[in-house]
């Protein structure tokens, strides 16, 4: 969502601040504004609707060397120069990501409504802290702690303290850093990658002072607070295109690679090993029922990992959306298995979820791809994916590496549980060993994939069908396709078609059929010749080589011959490509598309 940015250090303030908010723009947001500090103590104050290369058309003249920088996603308030941040009330300008629950209230009982100049929430904190500001910030800040309510990562600039940013959070993410050019602020750390690699999750309710010369941290009690400093594995190039059209190819590239990163380290002698995470055998002994809570991408790599847990160790398992699971009674008990599953381990739904879990159960394990955010920290154990950075708003590798992660707790729980024999896991790790190089192969259909989307793009609708792991996985597809290209698509189980939305199907209608469980391939073929016999222009996903029949598909993609369980990885290549070519050949964007943000933290 909103994305923020503070620098204060020995070079130009703006150029950096632009350039930060630039990398962020996969956040997604809708304004861009700017505000610094001069040397006379004033605040200046640039801010527009639109991209940031606006933002940077009208910021041509400061030499200042501290300042703060956003992008607005908006919430409470429509599109509108007014409504972006940073908000200046006074001589106090203010940049927020989050939701004050209860501005209203504070706009009444603090008489700040001919402060306002906005709809937004964020402005009514700007005026609360111009309004109680007595000279001292932290002293200030630490009032307005006591009187607001909600999330909030606030960066605070105060006139008559030219240099300095203060900034505080409540749930929100942000991070910290200083290093040889200065100290940084920002929700990611995308913003300041090319400045350093070391970086601190701010704590929550911390007041932070910001300076050139370093970053001094106190709670509320007025305790000094040490940074807790993390060190990333990426550089700058990971969050550039690095030659590719968007984010989004690159990134679907990347995903042979970001699976090796991933399951290497944690497979020793041909079994899955998570000692090095301090997460011993002992913990999954006693599990007796599995939940998965997650949103969107990662709910879907949630529903894989049910399809083959089930499979494998048959003990129950649930999938929750996780803005459902944390207004619902929970049914856990202590040996129940809470997994959460968040690419950016921020999402406020999850987190809320998981501290719900908590109440109910230890055995809380997150599979999350930010180092030390929210989720990662608040779980009892957490497997790190290895993706890198994922900077397209539509999600692809991320999900591949949790669903790998899937695979490996799968063979992890089946051994420890006695359902998978050592030999049975040694072949079930070999064949996840050889996902990257078939998903390789996969790459190479793309010429092909981007022909048949001429005849998709053309359509306003498409239906997604497969059974068994194929369903879990078109639910994915359809997913990709609707939030990048805009047409309108569902997963179905193949079987459930015709009691009720074969309806929907009409001449020339996409199916993209995916048939590739040998178990049920003959059913799923006559569900694809029902859907073809009423007009629908079927793509067909299957392992067969013999398919000639045009009564049954209008294009076939071949999977390589790869064990039932593990097509997904094939499979799910195509689909992203079949949503980004979509996308393209419509003159989208895939990787900023309408609406959406990146990281969702707000409920
Ligand atoms: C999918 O392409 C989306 N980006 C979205 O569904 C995403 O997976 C969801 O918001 C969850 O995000 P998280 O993994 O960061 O928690």
């Amino acid at each position: 969502m909103c994305g923020i940015i503070g620098y204060t250090g020995s070079l130009g303030a703006s150029d950096i601040i632009l350039d930060g908010l630039t990398r962020m723009e996969y956040r997604g947001y809708d304004s861009a504004g700017m505000a610094y500090t001069t040397p006379s103590g004033k605040i200046a104050l640039r801010k527009t609707v639109g991209k940031v290369k606006d933002l940077r058309a009208i910021c041509d003249d400061d030499e200042s060397t501290c300042g703060i920088g956003h992008t607005r996603w908006a919430t409470h308030g429509g599109v509108t120069n007014a409504n972006a941040h940073p908000h200046k009330v006074g001589n106090v300008a203010l940049i927020h990501n989050g939701i004050i629950e209860n501005y209203h209230e504070i706009v009444k009982e603090y008489n700040l409504s001919s402060d306002l100049v906005s709809e937004t929430d964020s402005e009514v904190v700007a005026a609360l802290i111009n309004k109680l500001y007595d000279g001292d910030p932290t002293k200030t800040i630490k009032k307005v702690l006591s009187i607001i309510q909600g999330s909030f990562a606030l960066g605070i600039l105060f006139g008559d303290r030219p240099g300095s940013i203060y900034c505080v959070r409540n749930v929100s993410p942000m991070l910290g850093t200083h290093c040889k050019d200065g100290s940084f602020i920002a929700s990611d750390l995308t913003a300041f990658i090319q400045f350093t690699k070391r970086y601190f999750i701010i704590p929550e309710y911390t007041i932070v002072t910001v300076r050139k010369d370093g970053i001094l941290m106190e709670d509320l009690d007025g305790n000094n607070v040490e940074p807790e400093y993390l060190e990333v594995n990426w550089d700058v190039s990971a969050a550039e295109k690095d030659g590719y059209d968007h984010f989004m190819l690159k990134e679907i590239h990347e995903q042979p690679q970001s699976i090796i990163r991933t399951i290497t380290p944690r497979i020793k002698d041909g079994l899955p090993d998570f000692s090095d995470e301090g997460i011993d055998d002992d913990f999954f002994k006693n599990v007796s029922d599995i939940t998965i809570i997650a949103c969107g991408t990662a709910m879907h790599a949630g529903i894989i990992g049910r399809t083959l847990i089930q499979k494998y160790l048959k003990i129950p398992v649930t999938v929750t959306i996780a803005s459902e699971f944390r207004y619902e009674q929970p049914i856990l008990n202590e040996n129940s298995l809470v997994i959460t599953v968040s690419q950016s381990g921020e999402t406020i739904d999850t987190l809320a979820a998981l501290r719900l879990a908590k109440e109910y159960t230890n055995k809380t394990l997150s599979l999350v791809n930010v180092k030390g955010s929210s989720i990662a920290r608040e779980s009892n154990y957490v497997l790190y994916t290895h993706a890198g950075p994922e900077i397209a708003v539509a999600s692809t590798k991320a999900y591949t590496v949790q669903a790998s992660m899937f695979y490996l707790l799968t063979a992890k729980l089946g051994l420890v549980q006695n359902k998978m024999s050592v030999d049975d896991a040694k072949a079930f790790i070999k064949n996840l060993e050889a996902v990257p190089s078939m998903m390789e192969n996969m790459l190479s259909l793309d010429t092909h994939i981007k022909e048949l989307t001429k005849r998709m793009q053309q359509s306003n609708n498409a239906f997604f069908i497969g059974r068994g792991l194929d369903y879990s996985l078109s639910m994915e597809g359809a997913l990709k396709l609707k939030e990048i290209s805009y047409i309108h698509a569902e997963a179905y189980a193949a079987g459930e078609l015709k009691h009720g939305t074969i309806a929907l199907i009409t001449e020339g209608i996409p199916v993209i059929a995916i048939a590739s469980q040998q178990h049920v391939y003959s059913k799923v073929i006559s569900n694809i010749r029902e859907v073809k016999a009423r007009g629908a222009y079927v793509i067909l996903i299957s392992k067969d080589e013999n398919i000639t029949d045009n009564s049954i598909c209008d294009a076939h993609l071949r999977l390589p011959d790869v064990d039932d369980d593990f097509t997904m990885f094939e499979s799910i290549v195509i689909l992203q490509m079949i949503a980004y070519y979509t996308a393209v050949g419509k003159g989208f964007n895939p990787d900023q598309p309408r609406n959406l943000a990146k990281s969702v933290t707000v409920e």
